[in-house]
């Protein structure tokens, strides 16, 4: 609990003043902890918004927290059992836990059930937690009509030059394996209006780069505008700088887009196609909708649109019925495309989805030993991505303080990619810089 002095004014009968009053409020102190994809990042300042505007206090650690709210994961299990390890802990320390996110609208009465949370809410249901908090109601009655977007409010976040915005909620694919349609729901775009009126106030206040999110924000269309008249749109906003956006599904992306895109000065040379596996009968299976020779059609587009591209991607080994000739091909095309990065999974089972039921389900110690080989493998590919790269002059834009080391900063390079800038300068700063070096993982980068 939060103690805070405020004078108060006092009014008589027909608005007679008698001056101010000192009064003491007590005000809920809250923690937020998020798990999951950029999303549930984004949701996450969404939620604090939503947290301040109730006068509740958000805290930066459990220990003073009257409350604690979750923005939980379920896309492997793995995810659901930290969120749920980190809510007992919680309940066991006397705090309220509200558990929001994916797992709340999947698992649902199971962690009521269970002892794990006191409340539990879906994606769509985030504007209910500040009176959930605050004691003051119970649960939205109605079952959530999965068409929320949010619109409506004007998002914050904590970078003061970059922020990321969803266009777009929920899927449609329902790919075998994944939960998201079933925790997020049907897919749905942001009206342009809202848009334009969120990004104008993310403008306003500073914010020079700005991330398009959805979890295929390739499909957005709302009133005849496909994503790429989105993005040509947003561009022509006055002061944004840079623009990116994430995740694209490999099959929704057209050679005229890509072609579009090369036009647009603004746009970032990042793209995350996920693969998930080079077989095509797994891809088949996974319900992706392209096959090997079509993905690589794609990275060649875009390849050769953006020749700096940092082409990311995820994937998925273990998938019920991949063969150790199904996972060769996935090893033998990252050789041959070359991931600058990529976001590596084993498969998790995740009750209600197709591939759950399938048969063959490849062993646990197995789909463990195919990804260490696969990261292995792709690690590599990242590291000489990044070598190549020393000697080189970039232009980058200075996106926070780095997390060692006095007065060096991040910055990041057109493509996305992050530097570690040995200079002390404002955010938001765009510069000319050598890439010096390695040290790790990271760029080391000095001002020309
Ligand atoms: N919408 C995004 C993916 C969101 S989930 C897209 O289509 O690309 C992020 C990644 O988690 C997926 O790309 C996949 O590689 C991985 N993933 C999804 N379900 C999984 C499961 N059941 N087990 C392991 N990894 C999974
Ligand atoms: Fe999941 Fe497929 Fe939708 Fe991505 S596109 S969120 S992997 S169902
Ligand atoms: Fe996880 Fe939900 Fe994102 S399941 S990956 S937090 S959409």
């Amino acid at each position: 609990m939060f103690l805070d002095i405020v004078k108060m004014p006092l009014k008589g009968t027909g608005g007679l003043d008698y001056g101010c009053r000192i009064v003491r409020i007590f005000r809920m102190n809250c923690f937020l902890k998020v798990y999951g994809c950029q999303m549930n990042a984004a949701d996450a300042h969404l939620v604090s918004r939503l947290l301040a505007e109730a006068g509740i206090n958000q805290v930066s650690g459990s220990n003073e927290a009257d409350a604690v709210v979750l923005l939980t994961c379920s896309v492997r299990q793995r995810a659901e059992d930290r969120a749920a390890g980190f809510a007992r802990t919680m309940r066991g320390e006397g705090k309220k836990v509200i558990l929001a996110g994916c797992m709340g609208r999947l698992r649902g009465k199971e962690l009521i059930d269970g002892g794990i949370a006191d409340f539990v809410l879906g994606p769509d249901d985030y504007r209910a937690i500040p009176s959930l908090v605050l004691g003051k109601s119970a649960l939205p009655q109605r079952p959530s009509p999965n068409l929320e977007t949010y619109s409506d409010l004007l998002p914050s976040g904590n970078n003061p030059v970059s922020a990321s915005l969803a266009v777009m909620r929920g899927c449609n694919n329902y790919c075998t394996y994944c939960v998201v349609p079933y925790a997020r729901g049907p897919e749905r775009s942001v009206p342009y209006a809202d848009l334009e009126r969120q990004i104008r106030h993310l403008l306003d206040k500073g914010i020079k780069q700005i991330f398009l999110l959805g979890q295929n924000v390739l499909a957005y269309h709302r009133e005849g505008m496909e994503f790429i008249d989105l993005v040509e749109r947003v561009a022509r906003l006055e002061g944004l700088e840079r623009l990116g956006f994430l995740t694209s599904h490999p099959r929704d992306l057209s050679r005229e887009a890509v072609q579009r895109m090369a036009g647009i000065p603004q746009l970032l040379h990042l793209f995350h196609l996920p693969l998930q596996s080079a077989s095509n009968d797994v891809l088949k299976r996974m319900g992706r909708g392209y096959g090997i020779a079509e993905y690589e059609e794609r990275v060649a587009w875009v390849r050769e649109a953006f020749p700096d591209t940092y082409l990311t991607t995820d994937l998925l080994v273990g998938f019920p019925g991949e063969t150790e000739r199904d996972y060769q091909l996935t090893l033998d095309a990252v050789d041959r495309i070359g991931f600058d990065f990529a976001y590596m999974f084993a498969y998790s089972e995740r009750p209600g989805t197709r591939a759950a039921d399938m048969g063959n389900q490849v062993a646990v110690p197995e789909r463990k030993r195919r990804l260490a080989q696969l990261i292995e493998h792709q690690n590599a590919i990242t590291r000489r991505s990044a070598e190549r790269l020393v000697g080189a002059e970039a232009e980058v834009f200075v996106t926070a303080p780095a997390p060692r080391g006095e007065g060096a900063m991040l910055a990041e390079m057109k493509n996305t990619r992050l530097v570690i800038l040995n200079h002390n300068t404002r955010l938001g700063e765009k510069l000319k810089a050598r890439l010096v070096g390695l040290a790790g993982w990271s760029i080391l980068a000095e001002p020309c």
